[in-house]
C-alpha cells in the first residue's frame, strides 16, 4: 500500500452502519417499511404534530409518506430512521438520527394519541445509546421550536444543552418560527447513563 492510499483511508468518514432493530422496555424500534405509509400519513396529517416539525407540509397524505420512506429504505442514506412501534408492530412515530451537512441531528415525532407516556424519551434514549456505541466520539445536535415545551423537556431529560436560538421556516405554519438549538456531546451522554 503506498502513501497516497494510506492517506485516503485516513480521511474516510466513519458511519454508524445500517439502521438497527432496538428493543426497549415497552417499544420496538425498527427500520421503516413501505407499508408504514398509511400510519405515517395519519399521524402527520394531524396539525398538532406537523406544526412542531419544519419540513412537513399540510395537508400530508400517503404519497408524501412514501416519498419520505423510499429513500430511507433504499440503503443509500447513512441515517437511522427508526419506526417507533408497539408490541403489535403498529407504527406510532419516528426517531431519526440524520447526517446533515456533516453533523448528526436527532429528530422525532409521535402520533398524538400516544403523547405523555414517556415513549419518545424511552425511544430516543435507546437510539442514542446504540448510536454512541457505534460512534463514540460524535456530537449530536437537535432543537425544537420555542413553543414546543414537551420536546424541549424530552431533550433536557436526555441530556441535551441549549446552544443557540434562531428562527427556522415551518412548512405547515408557512412562516418563520423562533427555534432553540441544542446539542449533546458524547461525554454528556456517558455521564448521564453511567453515574
Ligand atoms: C414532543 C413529543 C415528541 C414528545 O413525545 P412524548 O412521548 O409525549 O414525550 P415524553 O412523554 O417522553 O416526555 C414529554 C415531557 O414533556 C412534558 N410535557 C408535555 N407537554 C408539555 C407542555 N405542554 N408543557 C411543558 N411540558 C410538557 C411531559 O410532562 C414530559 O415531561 P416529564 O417526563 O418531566 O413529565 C410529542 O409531543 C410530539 O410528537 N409532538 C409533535 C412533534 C414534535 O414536536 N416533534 C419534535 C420536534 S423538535
Amino acid at each position: 500500500m503506498n502513501a497516497a492510499v494510506l492517506q485516503k483511508s485516513d480521511s474516510v468518514v466513519t458511519m454508524p452502519g445500517p439502521c438497527p432493530v432496538i428493543i426497549t422496555e415497552r417499544l420496538v424500534l425498527r427500520p421503516h417499511k413501505l407499508s408504514d405509509a398509511p400510519a405515517i400519513a395519519e399521524s402527520l396529517g394531524d396539525f398538532k404534530v406537523s406544526r412542531m416539525l419544519s419540513k412537513v407540509p399540510q395537508p400530508y397524505d400517503r404519497q408524501d409518506a412514501l416519498d419520505w420512506i423510499v429513500p430511507q429504505t433504499s440503503g443509500i442514506l447513512p441515517d437511522w430512521a427508526l419506526a417507533i412501534t408497539t408490541g403489535d408492530d403498529t407504527h406510532i412515530g419516528v426517531v431519526a438520527i440524520e447526517l446533515r451537512r456533516g453533523e448528526w441531528h436527532l429528530g422525532y415525532w409521535l402520533n398524538r394519541f400516544y403523547w405523555d407516556r414517556g415513549y419518545v424519551t424511552e425511544a430516543a434514549g435507546a437510539a442514542l445509546e446504540r448510536f454512541f456505541r457505534r460512534m463514540p466520539n460524535t456530537a449530536i445536535r437537535s432543537g425544537a421550536f420555542a413553543d414546543n415545551l414537551a420536546s424541549l423537556n424530552v431533550q433536557r431529560k436526555l441530556g441535551f444543552r441549549i446552544t443557540d436560538a434562531d428562527q427556522i421556516f415551518s412548512m405547515s405554519r408557512n412562516r418563520m418560527v423562533p427555534h432553540i438549538e441544542t446539542a449533546m456531546l458524547p461525554e454528556d451522554f456517558r455521564r448521564l447513563r453511567r453515574p
